[in-house]
């Protein structure tokens, strides 16, 4: 049986969003009401102790999330609701579940394109395997016009790291110097051989290894969009269709390797910061509706049936396979 509610069972609940007024944010409330949820705009100014009491659920789009994740998740403690957020950050992503393991409410950290669906792919992938030896997400992207958000991100992430990378190596994330190293690899068709960077290790790496085993996490991205997202050019993601969604287009795949044995799954879809909005919404829904609700902090893919999660998903947000 899936394990998500129907749309009526979320009527007259009420989500909270800090950073509505961002692009992304911007989604979250589109998606919400969409799907018949109000959604509490919050910003700057908000007394957030306060629209928090007024609240379900909050989701946190207001990043660099190395500023706001802690004081939300505290906010919604005390409010004794969910939180769910969208950060990319890796350092952001393991310092919640470090500090906030034993918290009272549902916690989890970045529901979106970087962070929740590799996790729910890889989820996916392993199955039924207890381990693998390796999980492997490569990342297609069209184009990438990086948001304002996304780029003081980077920074806030670059300077926590001293400039350094980060891989997941050896069961841990371990730093490391200098370019990583171009090679190419064979997307899906259409796309097909490519050329990529590797270790681009994003917050799939922090999310996967909470709750699946596997020593090595290895990362690639397509060099077009690397080249995007260092390029001087500081304009966003323009909107070319009624939703806001911009041109981009992208694909993940994720192959799981055990014992010689390989299994891959692959989603694709369009513009990587509007997928977001029914990644986050979806978590949030299933959460009210009282599944994948347990308290403490756990990933997407630890605390929903990824695939039965990502069926829902597709093929409105998501083509998968
Ligand atoms: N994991 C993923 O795949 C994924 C996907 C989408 C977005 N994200 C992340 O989400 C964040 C937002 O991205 P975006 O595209 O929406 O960027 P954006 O359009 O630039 O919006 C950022 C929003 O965050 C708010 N904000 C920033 N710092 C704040 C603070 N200290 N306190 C309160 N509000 C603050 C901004 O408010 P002001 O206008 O008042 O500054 C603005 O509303 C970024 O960190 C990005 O990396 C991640």
């Amino acid at each position: 049986m899936p394990d998500h509610m129907g749309d009526a069972e979320h009527m007259n609940k009420r989500v909270a969003v800090m950073g509505a007024k961002g692009h992304t944010g911007g989604f979250v409330v589109a998606e919400l009401r969409r799907r018949g949820v109000t959604p509490i705009p919050c910003g700057r100014a908000t007394d957030l102790d306060a629209a928090l009491l007024d609240a379900d659920a909050v989701i946190n789009c207001a990043g660099p999330f190395a500023a706001t994740a802690a004081p939300v998740i505290e906010s919604a403690i005390r409010a004794g609701i969910p939180y769910l957020d969208v950060t990319a950050e890796i350092e952001v992503v393991t310092d919640t579940f470090a500090s906030y393991a034993e918290a009272g409410i549902p916690i989890v950290p970045a529901v979106a394109f970087y962070g929740g669906l590799g996790d729910l792919l890889a989820t996916m992938a392993t199955d039924d395997w207890p381990a693998a030896d390796q999980i492997t997400i490569a990342y297609a992207l069209s184009s990438w016009r990086p948001t304002p958000g996304t780029r003081a991100t980077g920074r806030v992430s670059a300077q926590r790291r001293d400039g350094r990378r980060i891989v997941y190596s050896g069961h841990r994330l371990q730093f490391r110097d200098g370019d990583a190293a171009r090679t190419e690899w064979t997307f899906p068709a259409p796309i097909g051989t490519r050329s990529v960077v590797g270790e681009f290790t994003m917050a799939d790496s922090a999310t996967i290894p909470t709750h699946l085993d596997a020593p090595e996490i290895c990362t690639f991205m397509t060099s077009n969009a690397v080249d995007d997202l260092r390029a001087a050019d500081p304009s966003g993601p323009v909107a070319a269709d009624e939703h806001g969604r911009s041109a981009q287009t992208f694909l993940v795949e994720v192959v799981a390797q055990s014992d010689g044995m390989e299994r891959r799954a692959v989603a694709s879809g369009r513009d990587i910061y509007a997928v977001t909005a029914p990644l986050v919404v979806e978590a949030a829904c299933r959460i009210l509706a009282g599944t994948g609700d347990t308290t403490g902090v756990a990933s997407v893919g630890a605390r929903f049936d990824a695939k039965d999660f990502l069926s829902l998903l597709s093929p409105e947000h998501l083509t998968l396979g």
